[in-house]
């Protein structure tokens, strides 16, 4: 950003980049369409590379591109609709009909993106697009493992679709280098982070600016006795595996309503059945579900979460024979009997791990589930719809799914973290918002008299 790449600079000056502001919405959301279309053609290259990368099975990694593409289109027909409003003085009482406001959104300025390694490609382009539409320039770090896929899917995707220069920029790097540089920088106008525990230090440093953040879940899913087993089951299974549970949406502990075991009798079994099927191993294999972790220190970690719940009385269902690695490769672990005294129960894990509790009543459930510092999503299986509302009113999360696993999209639907899981909602035409603000012109007006309407013959 010291070669001034921005727009409206924080301490107020603007610099030679303004032009990069006026460029039009349409033009704008040309850019995006065909970006979506650059995407679309090169979407094998690309998840090739996130799949060598970050270990996403090839089918995932493909299908990111595409839901990044459509993302793409999406945002540019939303963009081009987010517009003003105008307000009339007499709304509020006592006020004449002598002022009107024309009330603008106007771009924020310099967008710094920090996307996470999970989705390198789509959660860069749900803060990519957007800040774009909102007119905005921006300055993208990616996750140091990832790189590759910005650089080749937002960078050179963004340029073969003819982003003029400076507009995007792709700066790669340590995050606790670069990333701190660029979220602390003066000319940064608003950070937009996807990531774990580093959030609280990137809000900090960024100071007084427009911050939308996503930093993890704890997702729980409350199974109530009267739920449909077979779909809950098999919910929960992809809910807690899908990427092997390297999403901050998964199901992260399940709390079992019951007083005697009976749930556990019925559902455990398919649970375990579902999970048995997974098929482990490399990312590149056909139809393979559980690939490695991104790293040794994420797979010691979910070790360590893993000695400690059995050393504590949990009971480890999968894998059979015990724990099962090879290099950052985790087979799928179920545990039950998990309790409050496990570090499992409140530690986010970021792993193929689903650890089971049994509660005896839905109350204790909530009071639990809500004792989580972190409130991204929940989830709620059961088939009586009241109950569901009521449970979905009491917990503390940003999302409550019923009777369906967590997950982020459709992209355009609000997505949001309470408590320490994030600031501010995501999904297109939010994230369109949140990178613009508001700027009124206020003027007097002679009120005028009303046009009579002519009278019908
Ligand atoms: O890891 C965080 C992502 O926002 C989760 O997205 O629900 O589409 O897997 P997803």
């Amino acid at each position: 950003m010291d070669c001034c790449c921005g727009v409206l600079v924080r301490g107020g000056s603007c610099c030679s980049a303004l032009t990069l502001c006026l460029l039009d919405s349409w033009k704008r959301a040309e850019l995006l369409k065909k970006a979506a279309a650059e995407l679309r053609e090169h979407a094998t290259h690309i998840a090739r590379v996130m799949m060598d990368e970050v270990a996403k099975p090839y089918a995932a990694a493909f299908s990111e591109v595409l839901r990044t593409a459509d993302l793409f289109e999406y945002t540019a027909e939303e963009g081009v609709r987010v517009s003003g409003e105008l307000q009339l003085s007499d709304a509020f009482p006592g006020e004449k009909r002598n002022k009107l406001a024309l009330v603008q959104r106007v771009p924020l300025g310099v967008i710094v993106a920090i996307p996470p390694y999970n989705y390198p490609l789509n959660l860069a382009g749900s803060k990519v697009g957007p800040a774009l539409m909102a007119g905005n320039s921006i300055v993208m770090k990616p996750p140091s493992a990832g790189a590759v896929t910005c650089l080749l899917g937002i960078g050179a995707i963004m340029h073969l679709a003819g982003a003029p220069p400076g507009l995007i920029n792709v700066v790669t790097g340590k995050g606790s280098e670069i990333g701190d540089y660029l979220t602390q920088h003066r000319d940064a106008n608003a950070v937009s982070f996807t990531g774990g525990g580093t959030g609280l230090r990137v809000a900090k440093g960024a100071g007084m600016i427009p911050l939308q953040m996503e930093l993890g879940g704890k997702d729980p899913a409350l199974v109530l006795p009267d739920c449909n087993i077979e779909k809950t089951a098999a919910a929960l299974v992809k809910g807690a595996f899908s990427y092997s549970g390297q999403r901050c949406t998964a199901v992260k502990v399940i709390y079992m309503i019951e007083k005697d075991g009976e749930l556990s009798a019925k559902i455990l079994p398919l649970i375990l059945e579902g999970v048995k099927k997974l098929r482990v191993g490399m990312p590149w294999e056909d139809k393979v579900d559980i690939t490695p972790v991104i790293d040794g220190k994420s797979a010691a970690f979910i070790k360590g979460l893993v000695d400690d719940a059995q050393a504590k009385g949990a009971k480890l269902e999968l894998p059979e024979g015990g724990w099962k690695q090879s290099g950052n490769l985790i087979h799928p672990v179920v545990l039950t009997g998990v309790t409050q005294e496990m570090r499992l129960m409140y530690e986010e894990q970021f792993g193929p791990v689903l650890p089971i509790v049994s509660v005896p009543s839905v109350e204790e459930a909530i009071e639990l589930a809500n004792a989580s510092p972190l409130g991204l999503q929940a989830s709620v299986f059961t088939q009586d719809i009241d109950a569901a509302m009521s449970i979905s009113d009491a917990l503390q999360a940003g999302t409550i799914q019923i009777n369906g696993a967590p997950a982020r999209g459709p992209d355009h639907f609000p997505f949001q973290g309470f408590k320490d899981s994030g600031l501010s909602s995501q999904g297109v035409r939010y994230s369109i918002e949140k990178k613009k603000k508001r700027k009124k012109r206020q003027r007097a007006v002679v009120a005028g008299r009303e046009v009579q309407h002519r009278k019908r013959p």
